[in-house]
């Protein structure tokens, strides 16, 4: 199989999105994305993802822009927010290491493979290297067990995983 070619995250600085307001491009992009729900609660998860794809993460000012936006109460976005895991509340690193530790993966070998990121890069789950490369992530069951153990790299399925060929995934992205 062709290993994929992983694009880094695109990751604003926490300092430059306390306060949030939407341009043109992106309320382009709202108004695409209301058009597809029936009311705005309904868009709210899109709308986050938006949200997430242009800046990596979600900040406590965006989440205050799109209540606004959307006319909902600030505490039931962050309800949401905090609820997925798949929300990031702080600027990953270039490359989000997202860990399917479930049993499946667990069965073939994630454990060790786990144990060799923590060494290599010297961080622990919910950490990102110091020179803003990597965000190691613990996830439950990625939905490719048949191929475990699965590690996702931004938006890249990697699968059937060794040390080595992790490593050579690593090498590959720096
Ligand atoms: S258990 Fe890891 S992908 Fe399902």
């Amino acid at each position: 199989m062709t290993a994929p070619t992983t694009v880094p995250l695109t990751v604003a600085p926490a300092d430059a999105v306390q306060e949030i307001e939407f341009d043109t491009d992106f309320e382009a992009k709202i108004g695409k994305t209301l058009k597809l729900y029936p009311n705005s609660q309904a868009a709210l998860l899109p709308l986050l993802w938006l949200c997430q794809e242009r800046w990596g993460w979600i900040s406590a000012g965006m989440m205050k822009a799109v209540s606004q936006r959307l006319e909902l109460a600030p505490s039931f976005v962050e309800g949401v927010v905090t609820f997925y895991t798949m929300y990031l509340r702080f600027p990953p690193g270039r490359y989000l290491l997202q860990v399917c530790t479930t049993l499946s993966c667990q069965l073939c070998g994630t454990s060790d493979l786990v144990e060799h990121l923590k060494k290599t890069l010297a961080i622990e789950f919910g950490e990102t290297t110091e020179d803003g490369r990597f965000t190691l992530q613990d996830v439950q069951c990625l939905g490719a067990c048949g191929e475990a153990p699965v590690i996702q790299i931004n938006n890249d399925y990697y699968t059937d995983l060794t040390i080595e060929s992790l490593d050579q995934v690593l090498d590959g992205l720096k």
